[in-house]
């Protein structure tokens, strides 16, 4: 990666009319009726853009889409690239420094988990306090990582507290149960055995998921103020595990995601 390629990617995008959007979201798996809600929306397909990962097949749909939320200029990403699609950590990351290149200056990030802590149950939302990397490694782990900034990123408080706070006085208002945890990354696909939720458990994790860190790495290092919510989609119990069902967890992330709008568009009024 280079700042040369970013500026490429600006310069198409710009041209198609992606104009200072203010806020930068990122959808996860099973999560893409927000989509609904933008205003007079324009689209770029990952495949189009220069320098974008180029997208695998099941992969086709991922696009940018610019346009207005409650007023506000935003840039949404349908769909994100994954680890676990063989991708690295910089081409997962990318998206991010070309939205923070757009201008962004905050950025919501949603996923798909599963509830570690079995006080939690499946349709819950759960607010990203903190995080556990356990993805074997870091998106500013490369050569030239100055001259984009720090190396020795500070990640004391890598979730902004004031949106956080805004999110829990949102939710309390609108009558939405908010769980709050921490989440930690994993790079699958495959899913966890038994004695491995045991252990994320012990650890100290909330919520496991495919996702999420190493964006929150990267926009940690642009100095980019971020919220993430997980969507609880399975109840990670390992003395009553059920087998993984994908279709399922589509099902319940499609199912929570109007009360993840909520929050989210209230965010956007109230910043
Ligand atoms: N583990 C990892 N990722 C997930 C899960 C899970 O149980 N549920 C949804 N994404």
């Amino acid at each position: 990666m280079t700042k040369k390629q970013v500026e490429e990617s600006l310069q198409y995008l710009k041209k198609r009319g992606f104009e200072s959007p203010e806020i930068g979201i990122v959808l996860g798996t099973g999560l893409g009726q927000l989509v609904e809600e933008i205003e007079n929306p324009i689209e770029a397909h990952y495949n189009h853009i220069p320098y974008f990962p180029l997208a695998t097949v099941e992969f086709h749909s991922g696009k940018l889409i610019y346009g207005t939320i409650e007023g506000k200029k935003v840039v949404v990403m349908q769909g994100r690239f994954h680890l676990y699609e063989g991708y690295d950590f910089l081409d997962i990351t990318y998206p991010i420094r070309v939205m923070h290149g757009l201008g962004i200056q905050k950025l919501f990030v949603s996923n798909a988990a599963g509830a570690i802590n079995l006080d939690f149950k499946k349709g819950d939302i759960m607010l990203i306090e903190d995080h556990i990397n356990l993805q074997g490694g870091s998106p500013l782990a490369f050569k030239n990582v100055v001259e984009f900034g720090d190396r020795f990123v500070d990640m004391s408080e890598p979730y902004d507290p004031n949106m956080r706070k805004k999110i829990e006085d949102i939710a309390e208002r609108e009558n939405i149960s908010l769980q709050k945890g921490v989440y930690v990354s994993v790079v699958g696909p495959q899913l966890e055995t038994k004695a491995e939720y045991r252990m994320l458990k012990i650890l100290g994790a909330d919520a496991v998921g495919m996702s999420t860190v190493p964006e929150v790495i990267v926009a940690n290092h642009l100095r980019l103020p971020i919220v993430a919510v997980s969507v609880l989609t399975d109840e990670c119990d390992p003395d009553n595990l059920q087998p993984i069902n994908i279709q399922e967890i589509i099902e319940i992330a499609g199912k929570t995601e109007p009360k993840m709008i909520q929050l989210f568009k209230e965010l956007i009024k109230e910043i």
